[in-house]
């Protein structure tokens, strides 16, 4: 791979640095579906042009507060340019003066340009650590600034990726073809929780059997609601999606090596509305992860699976330490978001992306159980947003954070008081 050293030019260094002033403005599921059942293109245009550049701003002040041999890797190098790159095309429509169809046909297919571009960000940000970890002894203190970034350097992507799937869907070419017709934009106002689990535990299964010519069987043990109706929820599918699929093929891959030959024990989900919480479990029966390791499975940089080779990177998206995943990954699933066991951590991500969380509780010798927390009521489901200040500065330099996240809005962000009146 070529490197090429990175350089902002000096204005757009500037512009950066303006608009990484602005924290990014959380958005609740509930803002996402009132904007897009009044569904105004012009609106979604003028908040997007100003929102998009303030998260990519955020998070490319982040990036350059990186260990300076880590910022040093080609692959981190690759993806720096990539952010360059988007940020500097979504700025040229600050001065594009009027907002005709041709403008905003062109900003719809920035948009698509930008989400393609940045659809290997996850597994080349993680080919950019292990450059590092095969180059350079890695201490303490950087491991720690490494997960602290990672965990907010894909969250801001998650946000980032929400705003553009939401308004390419709602206004871009496709319109109403791929998308479900229930759905508003990304998110579905009528998530059928139990399709999406037996949509995520199929395909899981497909690849399990595959590789080990066997499988754990599907247990539901509840999933309706007080007045025995299927649990329905304001949600985005794909999110749930994702963290179901990695949830069951840890299981499925715990299951099947924990009892080898002998009859394999199901797996069992069980789902639960309360009045603050949706809850999802998931419990295998999969032996276990020790007590002194558990705290380690949301580490980036842990898996006990084997780890990719470097001609992974780029040849093969889904390659993960999952190994036997790794060709049939990218037949069956279109999102590229998992790989080098990282499957847990981002996750728990898109759990919390919306208030939610992913908890894992586990026996040692028995079984894990993974809980999935969703909000049940979609005005408390906020984006959780990462924001560039100087407590997030700090944390670079010493082990200090606590002030740099940003959710529900105690001052409302100028860009969100104009999303909400644009309703
Ligand atoms: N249900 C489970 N039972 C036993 N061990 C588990 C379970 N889930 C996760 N683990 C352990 O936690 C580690 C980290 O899981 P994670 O999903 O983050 O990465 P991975 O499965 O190794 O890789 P990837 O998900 O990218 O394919 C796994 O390697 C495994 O050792
Ligand atoms: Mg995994």
């Amino acid at each position: 791979m070529r490197l090429i050293t990175y350089r902002l030019s000096k204005n757009l260094e500037k512009m950066v640095d303006f608009y990484s002033q602005f924290n990014p403005s959380s958005l609740s599921i509930k803002q996402f579906i009132d904007f897009g059942l009044k569904a105004n293109e012009q609106n979604s245009y003028q908040f997007l042009k100003k929102e998009l550049p303030v998260r990519l701003a955020n998070i490319m002040k982040e990036i350059h507060l990186l260990p300076d041999n880590l910022l040093k890797m080609p692959s981190v190098n690759l993806v720096n340019n990539w952010y360059t790159q988007s940020f500097n095309e979504i700025i040229e429509f600050e001065v594009d003066g009027g907002c005709t169809e041709q403008t905003l046909d062109k900003f719809c297919k920035i948009l698509v340009k930008i989400r393609n571009r940045h659809s290997d960000v996850i597994q080349t940000m993680a080919q950019g650590v292990l450059e590092l970890k095969d180059s350079h002894k890695i201490d303490l203190h950087t491991e720690k600034s490494i997960q602290y970034f990672l965990d907010r350097f894909y969250m801001s992507r998650i946000g980032i990726r929400m705003l553009i799937n939401h308004h390419t869907l709602l206004f871009g070419d496709h319109i109403n073809s791929n998308n479900h017709h229930r759905h508003i934009g990304c998110i579905d106002p009528y998530c059928d929780v139990i399709s999406v689990v037996k949509d995520a535990y199929e395909n899981a299964r497909f690849l399990c059997d595959q590789y080990y010519l066997a499988s754990p069987e599907l247990e539901i043990c509840k999933s309706i609601d007080a007045d025995d109706e299927p649990i329905k929820i304001v949600y985005v599918p794909s999110h749930l999606y994702h963290i179901l699929f990695e949830l069951f093929k840890n299981s499925m891959r715990a299951i099947v090596e924990h009892h080898k030959t002998d009859i394999l024990p199901p797996l069992q989900v069980t789902i639960v509305k309360g009045k603050e919480d949706v809850c999802v479990k998931v419990s295998d029966q999969g032996g276990g992860i020790p007590r002194s390791l558990s705290e380690r499975m949301f580490h980036y940089m842990y898996s006990t699976a084997l780890q990719p080779s470097k001609s992974d990177a780029h040849t093969v998206p889904l390659a993960g330490k999952f190994f036997f995943f790794k060709m049939l990954l990218t037949q069956i699933q279109k999102k590229k978001d998992s790989g080098y066991g990282y499957g847990l951590p981002i996750s728990r991500l898109y759990a919390r992306y919306l208030h939610g969380d992913l908890v894992l509780l586990s026996c040692d010798g028995f079984g894990t159980e993974a809980i999935i927390y969703l909000k049940a009521l979609s005005n408390e489901a906020n984006e959780l947003l990462p924001i560039y200040n100087k407590m997030s500065t700090r944390f670079y330099k010493t082990t200090d954070h606590t002030i740099d996240w940003r959710s529900t809005c105690n001052r409302t962000p100028i860009s969100q008081q104009q999303f909400t009146q644009t309703q």
